[in-house]
């Protein structure tokens, strides 16, 4: 794709303005950081982002679905082996229940190797009497409350530069060597969920897919030679927030000419940055990857029609992701208009919920939350909206860890409010455990059925 012209170039957002960037004390320190980024190794390559789009342009068709999810915010200190591990199994789990239950493929996208930048409601946020910058994720400043911890350093650009290249080293050798093996499909369920009755239904649907494997070998089909029951494509994405880390890892493809920002497969822009003229939008519309943007509950349908001249004007499939993200009171009325606006102009996006970000509450222990039911009820709405619109409710967009956390509400554990102090271990909003997210998926594969 080429969609950018003789105006835009890696550096051009430079020109506009740009929200939520960091106040970085040091000027010099930061391009010389910079610079150096710009000489080292892509994190991935062209042709792999090439292939999710692809991916993602079936999902735009209605023909598979998309299931994108991790952390809200990776962190340098919870980075460890089993953490990544973890996360990648219950997202495998989540996908098999997807898949099996739907018969389309699902597309896994990880908010993950990169998800290390936060914007913030405000620039300043007060502990007890002190008043500090805002935290913005382990690539600008660190969470600790005091004045040091929160200025911003450059070098973290690098260190999570590194941490995000262990992490999709590990995915690749996860995903292609043989752990995610279809005929692997029980070792993905942790200790802590294995007794609870959403493994219970995990179990039962893992053993119809051993018989179906059985059924195939005994029909003479040779489940070995089919590589695609060995290995499984995944893909990593972030918000591409601070954007001089997203251009120093921008590389002109050799092969097609193109730019591709390779510091991940998939980037999208936050609900605060999707200004059109500015620097994000001007930033994303150069470069190749699949690219998607969050559209919350003030979004006009002109803008997303904009939005979407602005970031796909050749209209290819796959490339545009819109991710809804309104509050479950809102998403049925709030949506309807936006599917009607960019079906009518013959757009080809790919619809994805984001019931998370509309759902966020402070609980009365003073903590951030959301409750499992108004996640469900925000899915239940966009899958009301898409059957009355007629369009295809493309895939889910969610916030979880494999961990036994407290930071959801609800589900069947339902979490209260004391809960939420036993294991709070997001940096940032709060994620569904490994037993909110599984059952989280049996209930999306019901409505896929439906
Ligand atoms: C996020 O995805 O963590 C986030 C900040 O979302 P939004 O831009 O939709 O608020
Ligand atoms: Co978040």
């Amino acid at each position: 794709m080429t969609s950018a012209d003789s105006t835009w170039s890696p550096r051009s957002w430079r020109d506009k303005p740009a929200a939520q960037q960091p106040d970085w004390p040091d000027e010099a320190a930061l391009e010389a950081v910079l610079k150096q980024m710009g000489t080292l190794p892509p994190l991935v390559f062209a042709g792999e982002a090439r292939a999710l789009t692809e991916a993602l342009g079936h999902v735009a068709r209605g023909e598979a679905f998309l299931l994108q999810a991790g952390d809200c915010a990776e962190s340098f200190e919870a980075f460890s082996a089993d953490a990544i591990r973890d996360k990648l199994k219950v997202i495998l789990q989540m996908a098999v229940v997807l898949t099996y239950s739907s018969g389309v493929p699902t597309v896994k996208v990880g908010r993950i190797a990169g998800q290390f930048a936060k914007p913030r409601s405000a620039p300043t946020e007060t502990i007890g009497d002190l008043t500090l910058p805002s935290f913005r994720g382990h690539m600008v400043n660190d969470i600790a409350p005091t004045e040091a911890a929160r200025i911003p350093d450059p070098g973290r650009l690098l260190a999570a530069y590194h941490q995000s290249s262990s992490t999709l080293n590990l995915l690749r050798a996860f995903t292609k060597g043989g752990f995610a093996d279809l005929g692997r499909v029980h070792q993905w369920t942790q200790e802590f969920v294995r007794s609870s009755p959403e493994a219970v239904r995990y179990e039962q649907l893992a053993r119809e897919i051993d018989r179906a494997l059985r059924f195939m070998r005994a029909c003479g089909l040779d489940p070995d030679s089919v590589p695609t029951l060995h290995e499984v494509d995944f893909y990593t994405s972030h918000e591409a927030l601070v954007l001089g880390y997203e251009e120093a890892l921008t590389r002109r493809d050799s092969l097609t000419g193109d730019f591709y920002d390779c510091s991940a497969h998939m980037i999208w822009i936050g609900e605060r940055t999707r200004g059109l003229d500015d620097a994000h939008v001007e930033f994303f519309r150069g470069v190749s990857n699949p690219v998607g943007v969050k559209v919350g509950p003030t979004a006009s349908a002109d803008e997303v029609l904009a939005l979407c001249q602005a970031l796909n004007p050749e209209r290819v499939p796959g490339r545009l992701t819109l991710i809804t993200r309104m509050g479950a009171d809102r998403i049925t009325d709030g949506l309807r208009p936006l599917l009607r606006a960019v079906t009518d102009a013959g757009h080809p996006v790919v619809w994805t919920c984001d019931p998370m970000h509309g759902n966020t509450f402070t609980a009365p222990s003073g903590r951030k939350t959301r409750h499992f039911d108004a996640i469900l009820a925000e899915i239940k709405g966009f899958f009301d909206a898409h059957e009355a619109e007629g369009t295809w409710p493309g895939g889910v967009h969610v916030e979880l860890t494999g961990d036994d956390v407290t930071e959801c509400l609800g589900g069947a554990e339902e979490l209260v409010d004391d809960d939420l102090g036993l294991r709070y271990e997001s940096m940032c909003d709060p994620r569904l455990n490994g037993r909110q997210s599984l059952d989280l998926a049996f209930r999306v594969a019901e409505l896929l059925r439906g």
